[in-house]
């Protein structure tokens, strides 16, 4: 069935309300294999946090202004400007990231979920990594609404002979 075969994202998305829980998830989900891209570093404030957990991060951010503070600030660590619409250029970073962060402004308010989930999306689907970690209270409420149906009791009954069609 053509249903069984079409591409599906393997990619967890962890949806956090602030960034409070958005650096909470660190020590959760960075491990020491991890390449981790940061996408809307800022000033690195959290890119630094996530460093000792994991093999290499790379901060970005749309703001040149930002990436050069953030260079200043932390020598040791890689920072690079990026859009983060500009999913091919994060590509030409040359890195197989297996977790992404995201926070980048604008992404919170409720109207944001489709930006949101179009832009996880597109990350999952283009750079593949195992988790995507988003800043976004608007994601973490859908999130929290949606129930993923899983009709096993009535499999299971069917499988048996004893469903009651009635
Ligand atoms: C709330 S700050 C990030 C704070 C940072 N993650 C931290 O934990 O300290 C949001 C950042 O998103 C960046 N930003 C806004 N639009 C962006 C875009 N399209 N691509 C990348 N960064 C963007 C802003 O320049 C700003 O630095």
């Amino acid at each position: 069935m053509a249903n069984e075969k079409q591409f599906r994202l393997r990619t967890k998305f962890i949806a956090t309300r602030n960034v409070t829980e958005y650096r909470q998830t660190i020590p959760e989900w960075v491990n020491e294999d991890d390449t981790v891209l940061e996408i809307g570093c800022e000033w690195g404030t959290t890119t630094v946090l996530i460093a000792p957990h994991c093999r290499e991060v790379v901060g970005t951010d749309v703001s040149l202004e930002c990436i050069e503070r953030a260079r200043r600030k932390h020598p040791h660590l890689t920072f690079e400007v990026l859009d983060a619409f500009d999913v091919r250029a994060a590509l030409d970073l040359g890195r197989r990231f297996t977790k992404v962060y995201i926070d980048i402004s604008g992404l919170s308010g409720y109207r944001s979920l489709l930006d949101v989930i179009a832009l996880s999306t597109m990350y999952a689907t283009v750079l593949r990594p195992e988790a995507i970690i988003v800043k976004s209270g608007a994601l973490k409420h859908f999130a929290s609404c949606c129930t993923p149906w899983r009709a096993t009791r009535a499999r299971e009954a069917r499988r048996k002979g004893t469903a009651n069609d009635a």
